[in-house]
């Protein structure tokens, strides 16, 4: 007898989606087999150093508190002295390591430079977080030009300066991590916020073009895509809508580093940390939701 039309169709949708389901579980194996925690080597009876910029605040400083964990020393990068001498002395005091406060200001020529040439001196560099950033919301064509300029200067210029003195290094140790903070908001359009979803993007693609000139010299690279995250950002940029974001959507700092510092082995390079973020990420690279990220971000 001849199935009905409505059988054959619910069989087919339902390969489908067993199918679709079969496939994400195999990606999900696969990755969790691949990820196993970066080996913090060290010498004997000798700390290996972390480098982390934007590290008086949210997920710089989280990072830097769980590294001091790992029993790294530290050379910890911002502009606020102070912050960065306090969060110093507790961790030395808590963990028994090395803490150095650089203070810097990452837009300034003068100062990158001085902060490339301490990173380059580093013999046993195992970990550069490029983290230091900051979000606006202004139209581009209303907006300081002074600031957009800082925006390309911190985001882009100072990563790609302090990974060109971090890279010789580590490949001739054929070891080492380096992170460049970037953000969900490399995969969408941004009004409001243009050259930061710009840098980011930028940050994605020449991470993963760098990791791929890298292939087997042992120097792991990531991308770091963290969606909203509870920190002092959202304080300077007072964007109202973002503030408004439902409690889900929302990640705390040490999660953020926690799941990269996890991830960093893992052979990802673009990283999104939290599924919800995941998610957006995916919905952001089809390209088909930008004029609803549009409203929804404005
Ligand atoms: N929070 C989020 O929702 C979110 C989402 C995606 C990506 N991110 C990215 O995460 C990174 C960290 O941001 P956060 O959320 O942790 O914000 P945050 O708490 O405001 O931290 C930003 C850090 O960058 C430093 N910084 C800013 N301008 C600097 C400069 N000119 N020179 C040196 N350091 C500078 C700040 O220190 P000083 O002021 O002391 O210099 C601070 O330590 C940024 O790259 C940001 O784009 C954040």
């Amino acid at each position: 007898m001849k199935k009905p039309d409505s059988y054959r169709s619910g069989v087919l949708m339902g390969v489908g989606l067993a199918s679709l389901l079969f496939g994400v579980a195999l990606r999900r194996w696969k990755y969790r087999r691949a990820r196993r925690s970066w080996q913090w080597a060290s010498e004997a009876g000798r700390s290996n150093v972390a480098v982390v910029t934007g590290a008086s605040s949210g997920i710089g400083e989280s990072f830097a508190r769980q590294l001091a964990q790992h029993k790294l020393d530290l050379i910890l990068v911002a502009r606020r002295e102070e912050r960065l001498r306090d969060l110093a002395q507790e961790l030395q005091q808590a963990h028994g390591i090395s803490v150095e406060a650089l203070a810097a200001d990452l837009t300034d020529a003068v100062d990158l430079e001085r902060v490339a040439g301490r990173v380059e001196l580093i013999d046993n560099l195992e970990l550069l977080v490029n983290n230091a950033g900051f979000g606006m919301n202004e139209k581009f064509a209303d907006s300081d030009v002074d600031r957009q300029l800082d925006m390309i200067a911190l985001h882009v210029t100072a990563s790609v300066r302090l990974m060109r003195a971090a890279l010789p290094g580590m490949i001739a140790r054929r070891h080492g991590g380096i992170i460049n903070v970037s953000s969900t908001a490399a995969f969408f359009t941004l009004p409001r916020n243009a050259n930061y979803a710009a840098t980011k993007a930028y940050l994605n693609v020449f991470t993963q073009s760098v990791q791929a000139e890298l292939r087997g010299k042992g120097v792991r690279l990531q991308a770091l895509c963290p969606g909203f995250t509870r920190t002092e950002l959202h304080d300077h940029f007072k964007n109202r809508r973002h503030r408004a974001m439902p409690w889900f959507m929302w990640m705390r700092p040490d999660r953020v580093a926690a799941e990269s510092l996890d991830a960093l082995d893992s052979g990802q390079v673009v990283f999104v940390p939290g599924n919800l973020n995941k998610l957006i990420a995916f919905i952001g690279r089809t390209g088909l939701f930008n004029g609803a990220a549009r409203m929804f971000l404005r």
